[in-house]
Formats: C-alpha cells, sequence, structure tokens
C-alpha cells in the first residue's frame, strides 16, 4: 500500500508526499455500549485499515483526495464556520477539536485510501479522525500522543457532529497491538492485553446492511443509559453494582431496566472474557460472545434480523465457539471466535447460510490482530 499511495499522490498532487500515516478498523470481542457508561471493552485492530498521505501546502486549507468515495473535498483550519456533511467531516471535526484544544494546524494536500469498508461497524470513520490527528501532528509539528489524540477525536464525534459515542473505537485504532486484543476500561484507560486462545481466529462477518450510527438510535440509547444513572443516583452506570441493581429494579421504567441490565452484564461478561483468554479458555470465551449477542437483542435492542441470523448460522458451523454483532449495531457487523483448523469451512458455510435465508450477500474475513496507528513515512 506504501507504494501505491506514494505514486497517487504525486500523480494527484505532481509532487512526493512528506507523510505517510495509517490506522486501522477494530472488531470488538466483548463489551458493547459500555465505554460511554465507563465500562469495560475488549477489540483489537483489524486487517483492515486506512491510509493518508500528506504535504504541507503553506496555505490555512486542507485539500483532500479520498479513493475510497472517489471524492475530493476541502476544508478551512483557521474559519469553522462553514459544516462539511461529507465524509470529510470526520477529520475537519479533528481539526475543529484540536484548535479548541490549542493544539497547532496547519494546511496540507492529502490522498487516502483504504480497506475497511464504510458503513460496515468496523469503525472506518475513527480511522479517519486517527489519520486526520497523525497528519496534522506531522504537518505542524506537535508529539504524537495516541491515548490524547483519541480523546480528540471522540471529542469531534461528539461536539462536531453530534454522536455521543463512547472513547473505544477512537483508542483501539490509535494503540491496538499485533496479535493482542486489548481489555480497556474506559474509565481510567487502563489496559491489559491478550493473546487470543491458541489455535484460534477471529473471524468478521459484514451483514452488508448499512449502518449509520449519526442519527440513529444509537444517541437514544446513551440517553436511555444516563436516565438509568441518574434514576439510581450515580454518575455512571460503572457505579451501580448488580445487587442494588437487582434490588431496586423494580420501581424502574421497563425500557429503562433492561438497558442497565445489559450494561451492567456486559461489564461482568467482558470481565470474565479475560478470564478466559487468560486461562485460555476458549468455549468459556465463546459462549460469554454468545451471551453478549442476546443480551444486545434482547436487553439493549441494537440487533437487527440481519445480524441475528448471520450469528445463527456461525453458531451451526464445525469449529465455532461463539458469535455475537460487533460494534454499534442497526447493521453492520458480527464477530465469530473460531477454530483455526475449521475457518475456511465455517466462513464458506457461514456465508451461504447467511445468503440463502436473508437474500443478501455477506463479506466474511479472517483477521490477526494488528497494530495500531503508524507512521509508515516520517
Ligand atoms: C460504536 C461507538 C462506540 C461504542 C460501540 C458500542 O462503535 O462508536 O463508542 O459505543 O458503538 O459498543
Amino acid at each position: 500500500m506504501l507504494n501505491q499511495i506514494i505514486a497517487a499522490f504525486k500523480d494527484t498532487y505532481g509532487a512526493d508526499p512528506e507523510f505517510v500515516v495509517r490506522s486501522p478498523g477494530r472488531v470488538n470481542l466483548i463489551g458493547e455500549h459500555t465505554d460511554y457508561n465507563d465500562g469495560f471493552v475488549f477489540p483489537m485492530g483489524i486487517v483492515y485499515d486506512q491510509w493518508l498521505a500528506i504535504r504541507k501546502n503553506g496555505t490555512d486549507r486542507v485539500n483532500w483526495y479520498s479513493k475510497d468515495v472517489d471524492s475530493n473535498d476541502s476544508f478551512s483550519i483557521s474559519d469553522f464556520s462553514e459544516k462539511k456533511k461529507s465524509w470529510i467531516q470526520f477529520p475537519q471535526g479533528v481539526a475543529w477539536a484540536l484548535k479548541d484544544y490549542g493544539y497547532p494546524l496547519a494546511g496540507f494536500d492529502g490522498y487516502s485510501m483504504g480497506t475497511i469498508p464504510i458503513g460496515s461497524g468496523l469503525s472506518s470513520s475513527a480511522a479517519l479522525e486517527l489519520v486526520g490527528c497523525a497528519a496534522f501532528s506531522r504537518a505542524a509539528g506537535f508529539a504524537w500522543d495516541p491515548v490524547k489524540m483519541a480523546r480528540i477525536s471522540r471529542i469531534a464525534d461528539n461536539r462536531w457532529i453530534g454522536l455521543n459515542n463512547g472513547i473505544m473505537d477512537q483508542l483501539i485504532s490509535a494503540i491496538a497491538e499485533e496479535g493482542k486484543a486489548i481489555l480497556i476500561d474506559c474509565r481510567d484507560l487502563h489496559t491489559q492485553k491478550f493473546p487470543l486462545p491458541d489455535g484460534t481466529v477471529i473471524v468478521v462477518m459484514n451483514t452488508n446492511v448499512k449502518h449509520s450510527l449519526i442519527g440513529s438510535a444509537y444517541n437514544d440509547r446513551h440517553e436511555e443509559c444516563m436516565r438509568g444513572a441518574k434514576a439510581f443516583g450515580v454518575d455512571s452506570l460503572r457505579d451501580l453494582s448488580i445487587e442494588r441493581f437487582e434490588r431496586d429494579a423494580d420501581d424502574l421504567d421497563p425500557v429503562i431496566r433492561k438497558r442497565v441490565r445489559h450494561v451492567l452484564s456486559e461489564n461482568r461478561r467482558a470481565l470474565e472474557a479475560a478470564k478466559a483468554m487468560d486461562s485460555d479458555e476458549p468455549e468459556r470465551l465463546g459462549q460469554l460472545m454468545d451471551e453478549s449477542h442476546e443480551s444486545l437483542r434482547v436487553d439493549f435492542e441494537v440487533s437487527c434480523p440481519e445480524l441475528d441470523i448471520m450469528t445463527e448460522e456461525a453458531r451451526r458451523q464445525r469449529g465455532c465457539y461463539g458469535a455475537r454483532m460487533t460494534g454499534g449495531g442497526f447493521g453492520g457487523s458480527a464477530v465469530a471466535l473460531v477454530k483455526k483448523e475449521f475457518a475456511e469451512e465455517m466462513m464458506t458455510k457461514t456465508a451461504i447460510g447467511y445468503e440463502r435465508r436473508t437474500g443478501k450477500k455477506a463479506t466474511v474475513f479472517m483477521t490477526q490482530a494488528c497494530k495500531g496507528t503508524s507512521f509508515e513515512l516520517n
């Protein structure tokens, strides 16, 4: 990809790029809709990533060609009154957030290309934000700090884009590690790294039902969780014990009760998943993934028929330990833990079963855990 993007940049702008940065998409193994409740998530970087080549242009504009959507767009870094609506709103949002937090900015010409399917729930927008941050750090000359840049990207999402998400996607895109899934405590961003159980692989299954979190029920779920925390007089659901919830749950609005029950049980499952990883118990990990899907389907209501069918088909296959939807939901992708020797067969049969029952094509792929944001030409 490096040589390809350098050549494409040169073709477009007539000069060599000065820097090339990349950032991966992600898959979350377990711990869903817990990050904005200060809870636990367990994601890893995937083989699909976003690349960006840049050259400082000495102006106050960022000009950006995205090969993925075959479109050119630009924004000013001195005047943020024009809010972009296209894909460039993500880098524009990080520029706005960086400026708000006192970082210097510099204009550049950029060319991006990548492999993360858009709307697949694999965090293509977080990767776009992170390459944006990395580009500004090089163009304007400030030090790269992956955790701070993940926070900046989340601020862009929350305050510029208007999506009240947590920090999982941005943080894992920034800090992902080769060969490891990372348990993140979203309260203090403490991390613990775990290799996958011996002899297993991660399979990602895209339903090809496009999910767009912006303007979706995602913000409603966020709101419902905040109402749940308020009802118990705690700052976040992380501060609510299962015992107290069970004692007082009857007094809650039934919808809020279900949402809170999901978050509390999912936090527990994420921690148990870490134990299962640590003691190399793929069966247990798979069981927790299945339970997570059920909780997301019934209590949190963020699945959809295609995700349910995909996970059912996955579980029917030989060598599949467990499967669940991954990411925000309402479409997008599912993830399964699979015995390596059966992975090819499992992938083919799952895709066939999915297509037979939905009439839709699935995109199924295997992934290792890949590294986070990197500077490929510095
Ligand atoms: C989306 C959000 C994340 C997280 C997941 C659900 O991916 O961007 O912050 O809330 O949904 O776990």
